[in-house]
């Protein structure tokens, strides 16, 4: 057995003889049950003991001790003790030991049956007899026990598993997987769970790095889990990873998951108290449902990540052909993701802003090179040709169902649209451009400007601010630019971070 159940069984000893009271002690002084102390709480009376059981609802067993004459009849007995606990404490694992000589017209049996009592000891206490009896039912109340956390567990389990299979992000999932490993551990245990610290970890290339952490952990985000943790541990996690299984030491566990292709992911919690037996199967069996949920998080993870290479493959290409500078699709990205969020959009929305962007010229794909790459001032019928880049750009992605492919439509479609209802393609003004349009217009702009294209120098940083403050509330959304000045350190920043 890894953990002890319990470390103390509590025994209410019901009797107005102070001798039995002496003599339960003295057996009971050295006796160890399962390497767990057994405490006696003395009731001489039945609304003493009613007072205890109701203030200690964790007692294993009471032991009634009656001289009287047991009458089914009478409401004057100490059984009626026994009722109250069944009926109105609606306590049924509690063990109830009955002494008495069972001189009356009731038999034992009968009586057992009508009182919900377990075991009855006949007339005289022998000290091995008594202390037989004890054990066997500390036994059964141990076993009730296990399987009434079994039951809250697998309850919680289901829950748990329920929840997690909703989630698609793989921090998400972390976030999830950890909240409902200590909702399993806290209600497996009566002991306070605050001291614990924890991390989730996944694997990149050869090495293990925390992706979220608690406790101690909560500052080693994105740390190599080997930096972090002590050697003997480091034996232990090299042993679970090869072994594939979960381990559980005295004080610690670590738990492993893996899907059908390389992703990997360990789970670690330490400084536990105590974790009973009954836990580490609950634990065990909803770390196999969470396996299938895992895979289902890698899958989407694999498909989300195969989605933002495309799209900013797709971006990239687009700006080879108009053979704009290096990092002009990242740097639009980032500035976009900037804006987004002090702006006061959502990290989610940020995030897709972030990732959409860089598509917003992919309609000039299909405008002929000697207009795309024309070394000088375009003709009007020639800038009309081009201004068909926003169209055909937002045609390319709009039949898409993924919010990603149809925001990136949007900023195709927006980008060279004026706050004051001047720009193209449709003369939107104001608010009625979308906001992802705003952002990028301002991100795309600030960076044209500053670089060199084929029919025009580098602007300088100077020129480009003029040029923007002159065009709050023109060109560009005033609040926005607002923004932009704001934060121009970061913008700044971001600049020098992805210059070419
Ligand atoms: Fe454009
Ligand atoms: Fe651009």
């Amino acid at each position: 057995m890894l953990y002890l159940e319990q470390s103390v069984f509590k025994i209410i000893l019901l009797s107005k003889n102070k001798q039995i009271h002496d003599f339960l002690s003295e057996i009971i002084h050295s006796a160890k049950f399962e390497n767990a102390s057994i405490n006696i709480l003395h009731a001489y009376s039945v609304e003493e003991c009613k007072t205890i059981v109701v203030n200690n609802s964790d007692t294993a067993l009471l032991f009634i001790d009656s001289e009287n004459t047991i009458n089914l009849r009478s409401v004057n007995n100490e059984l009626f003790i026994v009722t109250y606990i069944r009926d109105v404490l609606k306590n049924k694992s509690l063990q109830v030991i009955l002494r008495n000589n069972f001189s009356g017209k009731y038999t034992p049996d009968k009586i057992i049956m009508k009182y919900e009592i377990n075991q009855f000891i006949y007339n005289n206490l022998d000290s091995s007899m008594t202390l037989s009896s004890i054990f066997a039912s500390l036994k059964a109340f141990e076993n009730i026990e296990a399987s009434e956390k079994g039951k809250k567990g697998l309850e919680q389990v289901i829950k748990s598993s329920s929840n997690i299979f909703e989630i698609h992000s793989l921090h998400k999932f972390a976030v999830g997987m950890l909240n409902q490993l200590s909702l399993i551990i806290k209600s497996g245990s009566n002991l306070p769970f605050l001291s614990t610290s924890c991390f989730v970890a996944s694997k990149k290339g050869n090495h293990f790095y925390i992706l979220l952490g608690r406790g101690r952990f909560s500052s080693h985000i994105n740390e190599n889990v080997f930096d972090v943790i002590s050697t003997k541990t480091m034996k232990e996690f090299k042993t679970v990873v090869s072994a594939k299984k979960n381990k559980y030491s005295r004080d610690h566990f670590i738990l492993y998951f893996n899907n059908n292709s390389d992703y990997q992911m360990l789970i670690y919690f330490e400084k536990l108290k105590k974790l009973p037996k009954s836990s580490v199967t609950i634990i065990d069996l909803f770390c196999k449902n969470m396996n299938i949920a895992f895979d289902n998080v890698c899958l989407n993870h694999e498909l989300e990540s195969t989605q933002k290479e495309i799209i900013f493959t797709l971006g990239e290409i687009s700006e080879v052909r108009s053979h704009e500078t290096g990092h002009h699709v990242k740097r639009v990205a980032e500035y976009s993701n900037l804006l987004a969020l002090r702006y006061g959009l959502t990290q989610r929305e940020a995030e897709i802003i972030k990732l959409a962007s860089p598509m917003h010229d992919v309609g000039k794909l299909a405008i002929p090179d000697s207009i795309l790459n024309k070394p000088a001032s375009l003709t009007n019928e020639e800038f009309e040709v081009m201004k068909t880049h926003s169209k055909i750009g937002y045609d390319m992605l709009k039949s898409s169902n993924r919010k990603l492919m149809k925001s990136a439509a949007i900023i195709a479609l927006e980008h060279h649209e004026r706050f004051d209802g001047t720009g193209y393609p449709y003369g939107l003004s104001g608010n009625d451009i979308h906001i992802y349009g705003r952002i990028t217009s301002i991100a795309d702009v600030f960076d044209a400007l500053g670089t060199k294209r084929v029919y025009k120098d580098a602007w300088s940083l100077n020129k480009i601010l003029l040029h923007f403050r002159r065009e709050k509330g023109r060109q560009f959304d005033p609040k926005l630019i607002e923004i932009f000045f704001e934060n121009l350190d970061k913008i700044l920043t971001i600049r020098r971070t992805f210059s070419d």
